[in-house]
């Protein structure tokens, strides 16, 4: 902060340059729908600061996951985005088709065959006011980056999760993919703060919600797997896609698949309990607060889901080649 001067444009790009060079960052390609293009130098991924996405959180988002050059089930993120555009009030810039055009298209401008491509959509420039501004045009985002990644031992080990102190998110913002994720933020930080991997949100009901950035689900003492309903939390692509592909684990590994509320008491003594996401894909939590999950080992079912989750990635029917 110590720094102060008027500056021109070439100063700008210089000093944003400065920036990347003293925090590297592994962004590959980005379009913008207000530049008409994509950028692969990520001193150039900006976006105007009256946009209301950056300063009202008026703008949405979703992530889907690149493997080994394929785009892995964009059709149920872009299903998500939309509905989440809807209920954010928010104009398409282009038809589906077209951003789905894009999002392909930038990704294989990176020339990466893995990693994870985030999208946005913002209610766009022109004010500092809380409506859109007259005559603003949605602004809409695609990243193509490196992708979240998480320590190995929370595969081979299990994570520790806390309670947040944190309340959840209203059900109407909850199941919408808004720019808005202050109490995610909050949350993981305060688990971390207090030596825990995350934290769980649980509702005013005593329900089990959902984690930072990643859906929970449980395999109860019987042996059913149990999962959250949608109504109160994020509809995980991840969560749903496997709530299907569990079907093949019926026989042998699990006795039922259900969709309902979960009380905290029964949740806690599950024999297993799982976090779902695109980016953590399936992970065994075998700790919640004090107490242990289970025998406080990784379970059975964990660890077959993951395995059904990374062979529909790879070579399952939902994946769209991209054209490098
Ligand atoms: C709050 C929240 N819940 C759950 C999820 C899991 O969703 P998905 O499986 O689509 O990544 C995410 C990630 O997008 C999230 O941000």
């Amino acid at each position: 902060m110590s720094n102060f001067a008027v500056l021109s444009a070439d100063d700008v790009v210089s000093r944003f340059r400065g920036l990347r060079s003293r925090q590297p960052v592994q962004y590959w390609a980005f379009y913008s729908s207000q530049l008409g293009g994509v950028v692969a130098d990520p001193s150039l991924m900006v976006v105007p600061f009256d946009d209301h996405m950056v300063h009202r959180g008026h703008g949405i988002f979703d992530t889907a996951g690149l493997v080994d050059g394929k785009i892995y089930d964009l059709e149920a993120h872009l299903d998500r985005f939309l509905l989440s555009a809807e209920r954010s009030k928010l104009r398409l810039p282009g038809s589906r088709e077209e951003m789905r055009d894009i999002i392909v298209k930038t990704t294989a401008v990176s020339g990466r065959r893995d990693g994870s491509i985030r999208y946005w959509l913002s209610s766009g420039p022109g004010s500092l006011d809380l409506t859109p501004a007259a005559g603003a045009e949605p602004g809409f985002f695609v990243m193509v980056f490196a992708g979240l990644s998480y320590p190995e031992r929370w595969y081979t080990d299990g994570l520790r999760v806390m309670t947040t102190t944190y309340p959840i998110k209203a059900p109407l913002y909850a199941i919408t993919k808004a720019t808005n994720y202050l109490p995610n933020v909050l949350m993981q930080m305060e688990a971390k703060q207090a030596g825990f991997d995350n934290g769980v949100f649980i509702d005013s009901d005593g329900n089990v919600g959902e984690s930072s950035n990643m859906n929970v689900a449980f395999v109860t003492r019987t042996g059913v797997l149990v999962h959250p309903k949608f109504d109160h939390i994020l509809a995980g692509c991840t969560s749903l896609r496997l709530l299907e592909l569990a079907q093949s684990l019926r026989q042998g590994v699990i006795n039922g698949i259900e969709v309902r509320d979960i009380p905290v008491a029964e949740a806690r003594a599950s024999r297993e309990m799982l976090l779902l996401g695109s980016s953590i894909k399936v992970a065994p939590v075998i700790q919640w607060d004090a107490q242990p999950i289970g025998d406080g080992k990784p379970g059975p079912v964990s660890k077959a889901l993951l395995r059904l989750l990374e062979e529909d990635m790879r070579s399952g029917d939902r994946l769209i080649a991209v054209p490098y």
